[in-house]
């Protein structure tokens, strides 16, 4: 199968390149895949663990080995025998030059960026070339994955965001302060029927305009923001709390990481989308908001290597307070890009099985599912794992 990443110069995705690769020639083990365990395992016969990859990018780099060495550089994710083996697999993927419209002040912090609003061209001219792009890589086994750079919360808009119509409209009147960046790669992807999925905080394909795109072209979409570090854990033990009828009163997480995600995440307006993920599952994952503070900042010299710390305040019987603390110290893209091969795989599961819409059964990979309350772990792994069932079957 093929798939385009959006951001295809950044951490997680040349990592997902390198992972695929490594894994391909038989050098590395399938640990981190979620697909590779036994309950997934058909999945093999069905998409076969063979990767091409192809994306768009806004830093200039002459192709994504290129990137991956420079995170190597820093962040020694992986065996420098690894390196090696996938150089010229990776050589191969070029990127396109991709938009960053409204992207946000922290996209500033990424160096020189080439974009295509640059070359003063129109919302309209802008989607006809990502779609160009798409159509000259793609064939009937693509799926886009967005892993480019957090946006901010974009001002939501009813008349242009709220149906198809009015989302080409705002096409048609070249209405670019209502655009991101990240809308428009979703549009284009749906429109050509390529399966999407959203692993970034960003607004993706779930404004209703697009949802409805989706609908409209049959077409499989899952996010929002990837579930892989502090969020996967608090949403993993929160259910704990609840099932012994422990009161969570409050609970504390401060996160430091480093890297072009940390340095794009310490603007303000590009920060706020990412607190919001992370803050909401609290209430839903326990019924009630707790007094909660949620924190992000940039720390240069940790690079990829994201820690967070949690403090657990809560009640037990007899009205006595106890503490519960956890520090989860991991590289990013190490827990992140396994699930972007995941969420491919079973995106195109979806898709060659006629599936469209929101495929909410993938909420497992994701801080903010989309369409979906769902947040405790464990559920929603057994709904992912009845989903497969359901769809091996079929
Ligand atoms: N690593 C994780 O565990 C994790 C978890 C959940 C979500 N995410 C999200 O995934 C995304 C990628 O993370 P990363 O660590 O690889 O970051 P990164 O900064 O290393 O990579 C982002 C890449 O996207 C490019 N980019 C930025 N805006 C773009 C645009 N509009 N179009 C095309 N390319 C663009 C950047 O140049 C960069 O190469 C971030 O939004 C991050 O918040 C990561």
């Amino acid at each position: 199968m093929k798939i385009w990443l959006i951001g295809a110069y950044g951490i997680v995705s040349t990592t997902a390149m390198a992972g695929a690769k490594a894994i391909e020639k038989g050098i590395v083990e399938k640990t981190g895949l979620v697909t590779a365990l036994e309950p997934f395992k058909q999945i093999d016969a069905m998409i076969p663990f063979n990767f091409e990859f192809g994306g768009h990018e806004i830093r200039s780099l002459p192709n994504a080995f290129v990137a991956l060495q420079e995170h190597w550089e820093q962040n020694r994710h992986f065996e420098f025998q690894i390196l090696n083996a996938v150089r010229t697999d990776l050589e191969r993927v070029v990127a396109k030059k991709g938009t960053a419209l409204n992207c946000g002040s922290g996209i500033r912090e990424l160096g020189k960026i080439e974009t295509l609003e640059d070359e003063g061209l129109s919302l309209r001219e802008i989607v006809e070339r990502i779609e160009n792009d798409l159509k000259e890589f793609a064939d009937k086994e693509t799926v886009v994955v967005n892993v480019a750079s957090t946006e901010p919360i974009p001002k939501f808009s009813e008349k242009y965001h709220g149906s198809l119509e009015g989302f080409e409209e705002m096409l048609d009147k070249d209405a670019k302060d209502f655009a991101t960046a990240s809308m428009l790669y979703a549009y284009s992807a749906l429109k050509l029927k390529l399966p999407y999925a959203n692993f970034t905080p960003s607004v993706g394909s779930s404004i209703p305009a697009l949802k409805e795109l989706a609908r409209e072209k049959n077409v499989p979409h899952a996010g929002n923001d990837g579930k892989t570090g502090e969020t996967l854990v608090k949403t993993t033990l929160a259910p704990m709390f609840a099932y012994r009828n422990l009161e969570v009163v409050g609970w504390m997480s401060y996160n430091i990481l480093g890297d072009y995600d940390g340095k794009v995440l310490s603007a303000k307006d590009n920060r706020e989308s990412k607190i919001v993920s992370k803050d909401k599952v609290l209430e839903k994952a326990l019924g009630y908001s707790p007094f909660s503070i949620t924190e992000i900042e940039f720390f240069p010299s940790l690079f990829d290597n994201k820690t967070a710390f949690d403090f657990i305040h809560f009640k037990g019987f007899l009205g006595k307070l106890m503490k519960f603390y956890f520090i989860w110290d991991a590289i990013d893209a190490i827990v992140a890009s396994p699930l972007v091969l995941d969420i491919a795989r079973l995106l195109l599961l979806a898709r060659k099985k006629e599936i469209g819409g929101v495929v909410k059964e993938l909420a497992f990979f994701f801080k903010s599912p989309m369409d979906c309350d769902i947040v405790n772990t464990h559920e929603q792994f057994l709904m992912l794992k009845k989903w497969f069932d359901q769809l091996a079957k079929a």
